[in-house]
């Protein structure tokens, strides 16, 4: 049964006590690494300027491993030269059938940890017939056409903000121009967010296509929504896995996702630690 608002809360600070408890101390960042980002693991570990430490996810309140093809069930530790940064090495989707509520557990556990920043990771379609496979895109902006929202049901307990959560700027624009400025060029990107777990006709992608989406996926906006109620700074990152339905010859799988993931290991590892490292550098420059 889904949770209440004031029980998912609650269930979020027993998660931070617990995680406090294990790594001892409060974090900065939470990473959220999606279909395609798992393989960054050993890069950004080996970047990590202090002990890594890491705690199964189902040692955690209102954690259970992903069931999602290519999502590790790890919470680790790491540190970015002076940046403590949670690293969640997969998520739960809406399409796991545990609700809302634990689409958005780690991001609001997170909060209560201090975080204050999140960079969420995800595989999506591409509807950009230029962007070649294997490319890593910045979201500038969503679409959420899940039919849901963290926000639904009373008020999150004061002092948390009302329901009505302004997502004008969902995606930090600083944290935007950090990432052109360790990688030049990279496209901004319209996510369109679905239920899923089945990919979608390519009559729906055409619907995408004249809505203004770049990309197509089952994850982020949620959690996008619910680190914006909290006040978080969001980054979001998306690694074209492959067209969407209809706009090449080929029929999608989830193993297909999962290979250009694997493939596309070096290079999203490579700029996700440029992308913390820089922010470690430079994170007095960033705006709310
Ligand atoms: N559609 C939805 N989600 C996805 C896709 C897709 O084509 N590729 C990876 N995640």
């Amino acid at each position: 049964m889904e949770l209440g608002v004031g029980e998912a809360f609650a269930l979020a600070n027993n998660a931070a006590a617990t995680i406090r408890g294990a790594f001892g101390c409060d974090h900065e960042v939470l990473v959220v690494l999606g279909s395609g980002w798992a393989e960054s693991v050993p890069t950004l570990e080996a970047l990590s300027s202090a002990p890594v430490q890491t705690m199964d996810v189902g040692d955690i309140p209102g954690f259970k491993k992903p069931t999602a093809l290519g999502h590790g069930g790890a919470l680790k530790s790491i540190s970015i030269g002076g940046t403590s940064v949670l690293l969640l090495t997969g998520r739960t989707h809406l399409y796991e059938g545990r609700g809302v509520h634990a689409v958005v557990h780690g991001v609001r556990t997170a909060y209560a940890l201090g975080c204050r920043t999140v960079v969420l990771t995800n595989g999506a379609g591409c509807l950009r017939t230029e962007w070649p496979v294997g490319t890593p895109v910045v979201i500038c902006d969503h679409i959420n056409l899940t039919a849901h929202s963290p926000l639904t049901g009373d008020n999150a307990p004061a002092p948390l903000a009302g329901r009505f959560v302004d997502l004008t700027d969902a995606y930090n624009e600083s944290l935007r121009a950090l990432v052109r400025s360790v990688e030049p060029g990279i496209h901004e990107a319209v996510y369109l967010g679905l239920h899923g777990p089945h990919f979608e006709t390519p009559a729906e992608i055409r619907m995408a296509a004249t809505f203004g989406a770049d990309m197509v996926g089952m994850s982020t906006v949620l959690e996008t929504i619910a680190a914006r109620h909290l006040g978080m700074n969001v980054l979001a990152l998306s690694l074209a896995t492959n067209l969407a339905s209809g706009l090449s010859g080929n029929k999608l799988s989830g193993e297909e996702v999962i290979q250009v993931g694997k493939d596309s290991s070096e290079k999203v590892g490579d700029l996700l630690s440029r992308i913390l490292i820089a922010f470690d550098q430079r994170k007095s420059e960033i705006v709310s």
